[in-house]
């Protein structure tokens, strides 16, 4: 069977872009729902310019009772198996989390546990990361639980910080590898959960394919091209 995703945005959504576009060429999964707490969000327009359903769920001021109603009501109705959190500003609600076990990833623009948390988003990740004065940062997949940027990290990406980068310059050079990089991990999870009997659980199943420790032999930099290297991302998660 192939998974159905919903994927949760509050931004412009460059993510989800890139997980629309991989999704759009493999038969492992589809994006069948985008949800964002934010109506004017970009990555909404991306939906529906890609014909993919949407749905707006305020959170700001709401109850947790109302918010978690309203996201298993939508994941329900789209009959979604799998969830990607893409720059989704918002906490998801423990119910959610509980219901979808081993089934939802999240993204972050630096290397976990490291400059994440509370506040830890968008450009100040970037700033925080140049304050130290990291010579390497990156891109970190993690399952999600009911607290910030925490969650068994899945795979990791290593970027290098240049003497001239600005918050801006680093944050374009980590996405670049993100874009690579998520979907690949969804795709992988999409895979693994697809491939599950029906009676196992998804910790179990996970837990036996996590993808290998990155060795000698992948490659962390960029390719002569200058773009990450995709196929070395693939291997390590045992895709071809
Ligand atoms: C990305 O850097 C992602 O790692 C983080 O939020 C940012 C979202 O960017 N969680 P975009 O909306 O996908 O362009």
């Amino acid at each position: 069977m192939s998974e159905r995703i919903a994927v949760f945005a509050s931004g412009g959504g460059t993510n989800l872009q890139a997980l629309i576009d991989h999704f759009a060429e493999s038969d492992a999964a589809e994006v069948a729902l985008v949800i964002s707490d934010r109506a004017e969000a970009r990555a909404l327009q991306r939906a529906r310019e890609a014909g993919i359903p949407t749905h707006h769920i305020p959170v700001q001021t709401r109850p947790i009772a109302a918010v978690t109603a309203d996201t298993i009501d939508a994941l329900d109705a789209a009959r979604v198996n799998l969830v990607a959190l893409a720059g989704y500003l918002r906490l998801l609600p423990p119910d959610v989390v509980r219901r979808f076990s081993h089934r939802i990833l999240n993204i972050h623009p630096a290397l976990l546990p490291s400059f994440g948390g509370k506040g830890m988003y968008g450009k100040r990740v970037h700033e925080a990361v140049l304050e130290a004065g990291c010579r390497i940062t990156g891109a970190t997949v993690h399952f999600v639980n009911e607290r910030y940027d925490e969650g068994r990290v899945v795979a990791q990406w290593p970027v290098p910080v240049l003497d001239d980068d600005t918050p801006d310059s680093l944050a374009h050079r980590v996405l670049r590898v993100e874009h690579v990089l998520y979907p690949t991990a969804v795709e992988w999870l999409a895979r693994v959960l697809g491939a599950a009997e029906g009676d196992q659980d998804a910790a179990t199943v996970v837990q036996a394919a996590m993808p290998l420790p990155a060795g000698d032999d992948v490659c962390f930099c960029l390719n002569e091209g200058g773009e990450p290297d995709r196929r070395g991302i693939r291997r390590i998660f045992g895709l071809t």
